[in-house]
């Protein structure tokens, strides 16, 4: 392939292999480094993107990749990052180098920026890249610049474009649907155009989630092999585009999805994309992984590196059927189990429609009389007398055609003024691009936290897609819809955080319909699923820690698989931020002592498992076990969580070699967590011998666990 595109190339005689050094644009990190040069032509070309070299000459050695940032309408044939239609009719662009600057940022980061401009248009364009060198990890976006008089019309605006050569490629995408998230599957990229994109507005991610891994070279595996992992700050509709092209090269487009997304930018203003964030590791999808946990906390993810509270949420343990006493007593059994805080799910709000089920009430966020008589204040109160924190849910963003908002305020209700109306869950979607439905919206937690001061959290759900696509606000600019309904979310959210900055936040959508590292900046976690059974759980926990740590992904304690045992349940929960969704008096009282013990082991692990670093072990696809690991940043404790679940009842069980430890230190090894809620010794090895010899962590038990601490001597 290398040599039928060296000759391809010197047949067009497109491509100068020399670059100008001295506009050599070096974007590195500790272990990564992106590379752009200008051609003699005065364009931007991606030069190299892979490991960091000691000798930045090197970089361009080589000849030369694709163009950065490829436009519509000239010599490129395939699909294009940018797409401007000019005041004139033109809707080519040619965008030449003009600067570039690089700058440290407070928080350690490097920022370089890139400026292009067409020399027929008034157009500017800032490719951004932020580097984060300890992490290995580099954002990218851009923002485009209208700097004439009239407006322009952007068809497409993508935030990256990056370049491959390599033999092969083999992408991972990660989908599924309400209760079965992010399901990984490979496929290899040939000729022609991969894409993952979401039309779905809100609830954007309920059929894919916004990120994916590319192995380079061959497929992918956990500790060897190039692989880039890539995802999309966004919390609305994304879009990826992998396409090969007649030589064999591959060109990742990531950014807000285009479609039904014609975005006009009027003269001297501009358009800024979400950010395109990516690590690229040299020892597999592991490494990549713990790369973008370890930034999640450290740059992304509101108050990543905090504690996360532990807690007992009455939705399973009462959907919509409660009333202030069966609540003040479930408040008790949040004490009693020992977790952190309580937590109020759907079905508090509503008169005129009461909130007994989810086809009415959304919208009137004023307590049932009949149920809560004495209101939040008597909950926050009791919650208070038992030392528990309080958090409640809403969701703001949504209404049900049966409630008084509905009846007063249709115009701010997405909805096709000519139509029969469509429901998903009962519900529509309030129009977030106006300014007075954000206001509204915002108001809807301000009045909450003026009434109730002390309310410590918020689940935010948000549990339909965007239906019947029709904005009053945006009047002839209908397209702009998609867009401004996410903008209009950010500021929002924006307003929340910056009047409550201690609020801590839920991001919920009908299980993990939004997982997203720009939503991520406002919650502190977000719940990955509304499928709670721990079978279940162990494969939609492995997909979504590619990309998030343990710390951000809500897993609770519930009665979905009643097979299961209160151990098994829990431990699965535990590698995650572990909550309780459960009537203590469904628990037996040998179970409920297991669960309180639980809690005291998980309290004293959380730096471990919440901050520390994770190594899957056995993957739960195709195997009927599966094991993780999690190792504190200094390594002088780790967590193993070993999980048996459809064994054979006869099968050759190996050992598993565990992973992170320090070779050179001896470390005690307990088994946690048991049934009867004691501990015990299991044995001493040196972190040499678990790497390389490892332990035997399964059995043949249906549906059993283990949990092991290991503890440096
Ligand atoms: C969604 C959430 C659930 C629960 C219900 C309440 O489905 O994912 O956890 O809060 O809404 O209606």
């Amino acid at each position: 392939m290398k040599l039928k595109s060296l000759l391809t190339t010197m047949l067009l005689g497109a491509v100068s292999v020399a670059a100008n050094a001295a506009n050599d644009i070096v974007i590195e990190t500790d272990n990564t480094a992106l590379v752009y040069s200008v051609g003699d032509n005065g364009r931007l070309y991606q030069h190299y993107l892979g490991k960091k070299m000691k000798n930045p000459a090197d970089y361009t050695a080589g000849p030369r990749g694709g163009e950065a940032y490829i436009t519509h309408g000239m010599e490129d044939y395939f699909e294009p990052a940018l797409h401007i239609n000019h005041p004139d009719g033109n809707s080519s662009s040619v965008l030449k180098y003009v600067s570039h600057a690089t700058k440290a940022l407070p928080d350690g980061a490097k920022e370089t920026v890139i400026t292009l401009a067409d020399d027929q248009y008034p157009d500017k364009v800032d490719l951004h890249f932020v580097a984060y060198p300890r992490e290995n990890v580099i954002k990218a976006y851009t923002e485009i610049f209208n700097n004439g008089k009239k407006p322009v019309t952007l068809d497409k605006f993508a935030s990256s474009m990056l370049h491959f050569d390599r033999p092969n490629y083999y992408l991972t995408q990660f989908n599924g649907d309400w209760i079965s998230e992010a399901r990984p599957s490979e496929i290899e990229l040939k000729f022609g155009k991969k894409e993952l994109d979401t039309k779905l507005g809100a609830r954007a991610n309920m059929f894919v989630s916004p990120f994916f891994q590319l192995a380079l070279d061959e497929p992918s595996r956990e500790n060897a092999g190039d692989v880039l992992v890539g995802t999309l700050g966004w919390t609305g509709n994304f879009r990826f585009t992998f396409e090969v092209d007649q030589l064999g090269k591959l060109r990742v487009i990531s950014g807000i999805n285009p479609y039904f997304s014609k975005y006009t930018v009027k003269g001297g203003e501009s358009f800024k994309t979400p950010e395109f964030i990516f690590t690229l590791s040299n020892n597999g999808k592991g490494q990549a992984s713990r790369n973008l946990h370890d930034w999640a906390r450290n740059y992304q993810v509101h108050k990543g590196n905090d504690d996360r509270m532990t807690l007992l949420n009455n939705w399973e343990a009462t959907y919509f059927d409660f009333d202030e006493d069966k609540l003040v007593s479930l408040i008790g059994e949040a004490k009693q189990l020992g977790v952190d805080m309580f937590l109020l799910d759907d079905g508090w709000f509503g008169n005129k429609y009461p909130r007994h089920s989810d086809t009415q009430g959304l919208g009137d966020w004023d307590e049932t009389a009949n149920k809560l008589p004495n209101g939040i204040g008597r909950l926050t109160e009791e919650a208070k007398k038992q030392g528990v924190k309080f958090g409640i849910w809403v969701e703001p963003e949504m209404v049900n055609p049966k409630s008084e908002l509905y009846e007063q305020h249709k115009d701010w209700v997405i909805t096709l003024p000519n139509r029969d109306e469509y429901y998903f869950r009962n519900q529509l979607v309030l129009d977030l691009s106006n300014p007075k439905v954000q206001d509204y919206v915002f108001g809807v937690v301000d009045n909450l936290m003026t009434k109730y001061p002390d309310i410590a959290f918020m689940k935010w759900d948000c549990n339909s897609p965007i239906t019947n696509i029709y904005s009053n606000y945006e009047k002839d600019n209908q397209t702009h819809l998609y867009v401004d309904y996410v903008r209009g979310l950010y500021k929002v959210l924006d307003r929340i955080q910056a009047k409550y900055p201690d609020l801590r936040m839920m991001m919920c959508s009908g299980g993990g319909g939004r997982t997203d590292y720009e939503g991520l900046k406002y919650f502190t976690e977000f719940w990955p699923s509304d499928n709670t059974d721990p079978i279940d759980r162990l494969f939609i926990q492995w997909g979504y820690s590619q990309v998030f740590p343990a710390k951000t992904q809500c897993a609770h304690v519930t009665t979905w698989n009643k097979s299961a045992s209160a151990k098994f349940r829990t431990d699965v929960a535990m590698m995650g931020k572990l909550g309780f969704d459960i009537n203590l008096h469904d628990l037996s009282e040998n179970d409920l002592k297991f669960c309180q013990n639980a809690i005291k082991e998980y309290n004293r692990l959380k730096p471990v498992i919440l901050d520390g670093d994770r190594y899957g072990l056995v993957a739960p696809y195709n195997s009927n076990h599966t094991a993780t690991m999690y190792v504190g940043k200094d390594k002088k404790q780790a967590a193993v969580f070993a999980f048996d679940m459809f064994p054979l009842n006869v099968e050759h069980l190996t050992n598993v070699k565990l992973q992170g430890l320090d070779p050179n230190v001896t470390y005690s090894i307990k088994e946690i967590n048991k049934s009867d809620a004691t501990s015990s010794h299991y044995a001493n090895y040196s972190g040499e011998y678990l790497m390389t010899v490892g332990l035997p962590l399964f059995s043949t038990s249906r549906m059993s666990s283990r949990v092991y601490e290991l503890t440096a001597m």
